[in-house]
C-alpha cells in the first residue's frame, strides 16, 4: 500500500516536473500563427461550459425589436466588427491575425444557436486568453443586451439594421489601415472625395 501511495506521489511530481520544463524550455506555443497546444481547445470549451452552467441565466432585458436591433448595431460596428466581421465583407487583418481566430458573427451560424444570457455572458465578461474583450463598465447592461439580441438574429436582419452596420462602414481600425494604405500623393493633394469627407464632419459653433 505505502509503494501504491509513493508511486502515485512520484507520479503527480513527474507530470508537473515535465509540465514545468515544456514551458520553461519554450516548447510551448507563443505565436498566433502556431499550433495549439495538446488538449488546449477541448480543456478550454470544457471549462468554459461548466463555468456558464453553474451561473444564474437571466432573460434578455430588451426585445429583439427594431429599434433595439439597430441601437444594437451602433454597438457592433464600433466595438466588435473589426475583430467579427460584417455582413458581406472580408475579414480585417487583425481578425486574419488572431489566436484562437475570432468566429464571423455575420456568417454561417454565428451565435445564432447560442441562448442570449450566454452571449451577454462573454460579451460583459469577455474570455480570458483569447483576445475575446470584456466590456463591463465600458458599455450599459441595456447596449451590451442589444448587441447581443443583434448577434442572435444575425442571421435574419433586416435592411434598416443592416444599412446601419455598414454605415460609414468604418470601424476605428480599418479606418486607420485606410489612412496607411493610402498614396503619399493622395494625402498630400487631398482629392474631390476626401475634402467632401472633410466638409462633410460638423465644425464647432
Ligand atoms: C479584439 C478582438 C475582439 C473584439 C473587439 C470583440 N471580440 Fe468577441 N471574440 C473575440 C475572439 C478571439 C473570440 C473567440 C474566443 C474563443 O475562441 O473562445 C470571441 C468570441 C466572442 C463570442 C463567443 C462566440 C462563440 O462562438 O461562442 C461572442 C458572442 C463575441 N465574441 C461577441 C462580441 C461582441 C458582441 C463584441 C463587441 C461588443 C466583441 N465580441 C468584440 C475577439 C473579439
Amino acid at each position: 500500500m505505502r509503494g501504491f501511495v509513493l508511486g502515485i506521489v512520484i507520479g503527480i511530481l513527474l507530470f508537473l516536473g515535465c509540465m514545468y520544463l515544456y514551458f520553461s524550455w519554450g516548447f510551448a506555443p507563443v505565436a498566433t500563427s502556431a499550433s495549439p497546444m495538446p488538449l488546449e481547445r477541448k480543456l478550454a470549451r470544457a471549462a468554459q461550459h461548466a463555468y456558464l452552467d453553474k451561473l444564474p441565466h437571466p432573460t434578455p432585458l430588451v426585445p429583439a425589436d427594431e429599434v433595439n436591433l439597430i441601437a444594437g448595431a451602433k454597438v457592433y460596428k464600433e466595438q466588435c466588427a473589426t475583430c467579427h466581421g460584417l455582413p458581406g465583407e472580408p475579414k480585417s487583418a487583425v481578425a486574419h491575425g488572431m489566436f484562437p481566430a475570432p468566429p464571423e458573427l455575420f456568417k454561417g451560424v454565428g451565435v445564432t444557436d447560442d441562448e442570449p444570457w450566454e452571449t451577454y455572458w462573454k460579451v460583459e465578461n469577455g474570455i480570458r486568453l483569447t483576445g475575446m474583450p470584456g466590456f463591463k463598465g465600458q458599455l450599459t447592461e441595456k447596449q451590451i443586451w442589444q448587441v447581443t439580441m443583434l448577434v442572435k438574429n444575425a442571421d435574419k436582419i433586416t435592411e434598416p439594421v443592416k444599412k446601419e452596420l455598414l454605415a460609414g462602414n468604418s470601424t476605428p481600425m480599418s479606418m486607420a489601415m485606410d489612412d496607411m494604405g493610402g498614396t503619399p500623393a493622395k494625402e498630400a493633394k487631398p482629392t474631390k472625395e476626401n475634402k467632401t469627407a472633410k466638409e462633410a464632419k460638423p465644425t464647432k459653433k
